[in-house]
């Protein structure tokens, strides 16, 4: 860049990833999702974002992903350009971005929920500011959700603390395809400390992306009744969220795991991204919940790693099981020590520059 850019707008967001337990696979219209999906923010596994925005410099959008130019700013411009319509004060500026992933770029962890619903928090922000609105505001999360879909469709869950739920479903009013909205009102304690070891198989490039994958389900022959299974999982988790139920909740996400998977394997052409290693875990989790009583389960998201999914008030045996029956199975013994998170929060410090960490055994 040459010349002296005046800076004249900035914003910082942390958000986090998320995963989720009722899948959302196959898209309609722009970004809108075939079935409604349930998921939960991560604490440990989060992008932190800033924009800076300018009038006189001679580069349109700057995006630096650790310190470095990265090829994804190439997304990044045709997502600003969609914007545009959303945000015309878009094409008035000039952006730097810079960006930080907690987790390394190979861990397997989806990092474009957590990528652009730390971009749209930040653009929100700047719009809220330009336009002189509050951004206390409750539409503030619902901007920034809409937002952050039109980035990356699972995305638009990421802005919230703890659960939320994304696509048109009878359980509440306000839910759309548009936007996420947050669930918190009457979940049982027994939740607020759900842990999710992300126990790492694989950590290469997907041999089919997840827009391929949505796409697949437009002529699925399961299409229909994929979407009919989606919204009984979905009452049924949710009244197991209410209730406290482990036993449901246990059941209904590991359906949702092996109904997404099925999916990418009846699809034409189909696929599949599981592992044996995926299906040594699968076995050894459900032979651990069988023989402990311990309330354990699986889910996965679209790859072959497995998200072993268990209570805090299991936490030391659980770690156990972990480290003496399950890391054999993972690449290099690696994995991530997450949980569900508060959720993202703003900034005033810009990402550090360093170089992501590598997950090690107990992730930190
Ligand atoms: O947001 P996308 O287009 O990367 O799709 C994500 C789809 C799944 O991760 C497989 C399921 C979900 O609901 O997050």
């Amino acid at each position: 860049m040459t010349g002296t850019a005046k800076l004249t707008y900035f914003s910082h967001w942390r958000c986090p990833s998320n995963i989720a337990l009722v899948k959302y696979w196959g898209k309609h219209d722009f970004q809108k999702p075939m079935n409604p999906s349930l998921s939960f923010v991560l604490q440990n596994s989060f992008t932190e974002t800033s924009v800076e925005l300018s009038k006189d410099s001679d580069q349109k959008v700057e995006f630096y992903f650790e310190g470095a130019i990265s090829n994804f700013g190439e997304r990044i411009k045709k997502y600003l350009i969609q914007l545009s319509g959303r945000l015309p004060w878009v094409s008035k500026y000039n952006f730097r971005i810079r960006s930080h992933n907690s987790f390394p770029h190979s861990a397997g962890i989806a990092s474009s929920a957590s990528s652009f619903g730390a971009l749209a928090l930040c653009l929100t922000e700047l719009d809220f500011t330009l336009s002189g609105k509050e951004t206390g505001n409750p539409d503030f999360w619902q901007k920034a959700s809409e937002l952050a879909r039109m980035g990356s469709g699972s995305a638009c869950r990421s802005v919230y603390p703890g659960f939320s739920i994304w696509g048109k479903t009878q359980l509440f009013e306000t839910s759309g395809d548009e936007y996420a909205i947050p669930v918190t009102e009457g979940i049982s304690p027994v939740f607020s400390g759900l842990r999710d070891a992300i126990l790492m198989v694989d950590s290469g490039t997907k041999e089919v992306s997840s827009s391929a994958g949505h796409q697949l389900m437009t002529d699925h022959i399961y299409q229909r009744s994929r979407i009919a299974q989606a919204h009984e999982n979905i009452n049924e988790l949710y009244l197991s969220l209410l209730t406290g139920d482990q036993e449901k909740f246990v059941a209904v996400v590991e359906n949702e795991a092996l109904s997404l998977h099925a999916m990418m394997m009846t699809s034409n052409p189909s696929f599949i991204l599981l592992k044996p290693n995926s299906l040594e875990l699968i076995n050894r989790i459900r032979q651990i919940r069988e023989k402990s009583g311990i309330p354990v389960c699986f889910t996965i998201d679209a790859g072959p790693n497995i998200h072993l999914l268990y209570f805090q008030e299991n936490e030391l045996e659980v770690r156990t099981f972990i480290e003496r029956e399950l890391l054999t199975f993972c690449e290099d013994g690696k994995w991530i020590d997450d949980g569900i998170g508060i959720g993202p929060e703003a900034s005033p410090k810009p990402p550090s520059r360093q170089a992501s960490p590598d997950p090690s055994e107990g992730g930190e």
